[in-house]
């Protein structure tokens, strides 16, 4: 059901590799409640070609960015503003990728060289993609910035390895970068703390299958779906949430903040 909420706006939507990606479910919310919109994804993404559904269905062009290239980042900000023909409103960095977690390295073995990559990729990225914003003043004011992160970044989850260290950096970035872009033109940055999701990522830390049961019952209201996820970032995105900026926004169902539940005791006593 729509409620206008983005009615007039116009976003980038990073990131949507297939139907199951959160950026790809936001799009799709962000389209029904009116916004206009830019979608773009690394060009070995684009070469899966499945994100032309998705642009088709909200009749958005694909620009392709490497996200560690200032060049296409550059490249991406002019052609969304030429097609907007103006100024942008919103922009959703889901963009992960874990170098060392895809070649098996575990966390007291990494690999710096694939280490350095994985905190490009997924962390520098978004002060990346602001800076080439900030230098082309392509956020209007009120506009606002969401990345998705997620609970490993302030407490331990070993097999996610790496990736916790370039969520903390992520987090960190949005509150630096965050506070500079609200003082110069009112621009929130955000992010969106989500509960372990059956995504292509998702898929790629090892026993993901457990740790999205163990979630499932650590919280009160359950994990939070993709679908969900697009739900909250559009209220990010709307003008009703105008003075939230520098937070990590736990979309969980709970969990962050349980210490146990009677399904895990149950568990236990087993
Ligand atoms: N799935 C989960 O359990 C979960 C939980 C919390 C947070 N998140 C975060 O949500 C975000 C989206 O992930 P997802 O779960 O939808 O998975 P996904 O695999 O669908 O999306 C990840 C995206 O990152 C893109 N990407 C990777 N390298 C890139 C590069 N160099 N340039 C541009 N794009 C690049 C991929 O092409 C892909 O579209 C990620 O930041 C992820 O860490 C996921």
């Amino acid at each position: 059901m729509s409620h206008n909420l983005l009615k007039g706006k116009k976003g980038i939507i990073f990131g949507a590799l297939d139907e199951k990606s959160i950026a790809w479910r936001t799009a799709l919310r962000c389209h029904e409640e009116g916004a206009e919109l830019v979608l773009s994804n690394a060009p070995v993404a684009l070469r899966m070609g499945e994100i032309k559904v998705l642009a088709e269905k909200v009749n958005a062009p694909i620009v392709g960015a490497d996200v560690t290239n200032m060049d296409d980042l550059k490249n991406l900000f002019e052609t969304a503003m030429k097609h907007f023909n103006g100024g942008i409103d919103f922009v959703l960095h889901s963009i992960g990728m874990g170098l060392n977690v895809r070649k098996g390295k575990k966390y007291t073995e990494l690999d710096y060289g694939f280490n350095q990559k994985t905190l490009d990729i997924s962390a520098m990225s978004l002060h990346r993609v602001l800076r080439t914003a900030w230098d082309m003043d392509a956020i209007n004011e009120h506009g606002s910035v969401i990345s998705l992160t997620y609970i490993a970044a302030q407490r331990v989850f070993p097999d996610y390895s790496e990736m916790a260290d370039a969520k903390a950096l992520l987090e960190s970035v949005t509150r630096s970068f965050g506070y500079h872009y609200g003082i110069r033109k009112k621009v929130r940055v955000n992010t969106v703390s989500q509960s372990p999701t059956r995504t292509t990522a998702g898929s790629g830390i090892k026993g993901f299958d457990g740790f999205i049961n163990f979630a499932e019952k650590m919280s009160p209201l359950g994990n939070a779906t993709a679908d969900e996820c697009a739900d909250y970032c559009v209220t990010l995105f709307s003008d009703l949430t105008k003075m939230v900026t520098m937070q990590n926004l736990f979309h969980d169902g709970g969990f962050s903040t349980t210490g146990i539940t009677a399904d895990v005791i149950e568990q236990m006593e087993k």
